[in-house]
């Protein structure tokens, strides 16, 4: 069977032990072209070639009923592809948002034990069970610690420099592919044991109590991709937390209004969304995604899931949003319609603007300048936000002040 698999390239190869600490392979020597190390490698140092593999053929039984599949298959793709549609097994409650061993969200249980299905290689005789009630969910966390700044809706006011204002978990995966990753080590990460919700909740709430932190926060990677994880997490953190601000930080690709509903009702106060950028190219850019549907879908998605928190949940819930300023990809015009487009959904949304430096894929990059953020934040104020902060190298800049918390 001719197939994609994934080499070293020796000549990019830095030796640098991301592939053997961090996205750690699950068939080493065996390419299933899951694909996890091919977006993981910092160096780009893995190609995928076509291979004539092996088609030895196992049997897999999935909730009862028996399937022969190829061997060098991850148990996602042996189902997508080889499962007979008359089989009457609904696969639909399957996805692979992440595809790199972090979110656990195509997660199913395999020989009696929760497991990734994007990861791990079909083996004969492998029993496989899609039917997950009553099945703790899992994820990747980092974390937690206390942070004096926060995220993109941590409100500006309880910031001031000196006090910790959020307790924070970071979790692995992300559907993003963005070349200047500034967190990869947490979004590859596929090796990390993982957590219950309620094992992440009790460990957020002890870091709270040693902190006294107003805030709680989920950051990553991206966090919406397991959706019964998060629900879950939000409902423990506030069950031991009653009334805590619970912030989540998202780039609010897949968040829809049935999502965000189930969120606030679980006890979420605070969300962060990150569009990014003003213009469909320059999202593409920073995101690293090629296929121009799926970017807009994403793009657009973030964009209508502010408007929609905005025209139903302001009073529930503090908003903030996020965009990547590098003069890179972004022109100040851009920034300009950036809030503009802020401005006619809501002028008080809260806007906080990220001066992203070399990191992952893109040593490359030029951090910009404490002038240029300024400069950032007056033509956001400029054109009506009344709620602006930007990252600089020196600390953020809060809306309206001058102050520089570190
Ligand atoms: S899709 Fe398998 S771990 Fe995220």
């Amino acid at each position: 069977m001719l197939r994609k698999i994934v080499v070293i390239d020796e000549s990019s190869c830095v030796k640098c032990n991301f592939c053997r600490e961090v996205n750690v392979c699950k068939s080493p020597g065996k390419c299933i072209g899951c694909l996890s190390c091919y977006y993981a490698c910092p160096y780009q140092a893995r190609r995928m070639i076509d291979d004539e593999v092996e088609d030895e053929i196992v049997k897999i039984v999935v909730d009862g009923v028996e399937c022969e599949v190829p061997r060098r298959l991850s148990v996602k793709e042996a189902l997508e592809r080889f499962w007979p549609s008359s089989s009457g097994l609904d696969l639909r409650g399957l996805t692979a948002p992440c595809n790199l061993g972090g979110c656990w969200a195509c997660a199913v249980v395999i020989d009696g034990k929760l497991e990734r299905s994007c990861v791990n290689h079909v083996r004969d005789g492998m029993r496989i069970s899609l039917n997950l009630e009553g099945i703790e969910p899992l994820r990747i966390v980092h974390g937690p610690q206390p942070h004096k700044v926060g995220g993109k809706a941590t409100p500006w006011y309880e910031v001031n420099g000196y006090r910790y204002v959020e307790s924070a978990i970071w979790v692995a995966g992300c559907n993003l592919r963005c070349p200047q990753c500034q967190n990869y080590h947490v979004t590859y990460d596929n090796s990390t044991k993982p957590m219950t919700p309620k094992e992440a909740a009790e460990k957020l709430t002890g870091c709270k109590r040693v902190y006294d932190t107003p805030g709680i926060a989920v950051s990553g990677g991206e966090p919406t991709l397991n959706r019964k994880w998060l629900i879950e997490l939000f409902r423990f953190l506030r069950e031991m937390n009653p009334g805590a601000r619970l912030h989540l930080d998202s780039n609010g690709t897949i968040l829809t209004e049935d999502y965000v509903d189930e969120l606030v009702e679980a006890g979420c106060n605070n969300i962060g969304i990150e569009p990014k950028a003003g213009r469909l190219s320059t999202y593409m850019r920073i995101t690293g995604i090629r296929d121009k549907d799926l970017a807009e879908k994403y793009f657009n998605n973030a964009w209508s899931t502010v408007k929609y928190i905005v025209d139903n949940y302001l009073e529930k819930v503090y908003l903030g949003m996020g965009f990547a300023y590098n003069s890179d990809w972004m022109s100040f015009e851009e920034v300009a319609e950036i809030g503009e487009k802020v401005v006619s959904i809501d002028p008080r949304i809260q806007v906080t603007v990220l001066d992203y430096f070399p990191a992952f894929r893109r040593g490359d990059l030029r951090r910009p300048t404490v002038s240029e953020m300024f400069r950032v934040k007056e033509i956001l104020e400029g054109v009506g936000l009344r709620t602006v902060i930007v990252q600089t190298r020196v600390g953020h800049i809060g809306p309206r002040d001058k102050s520089i918390h570190h």
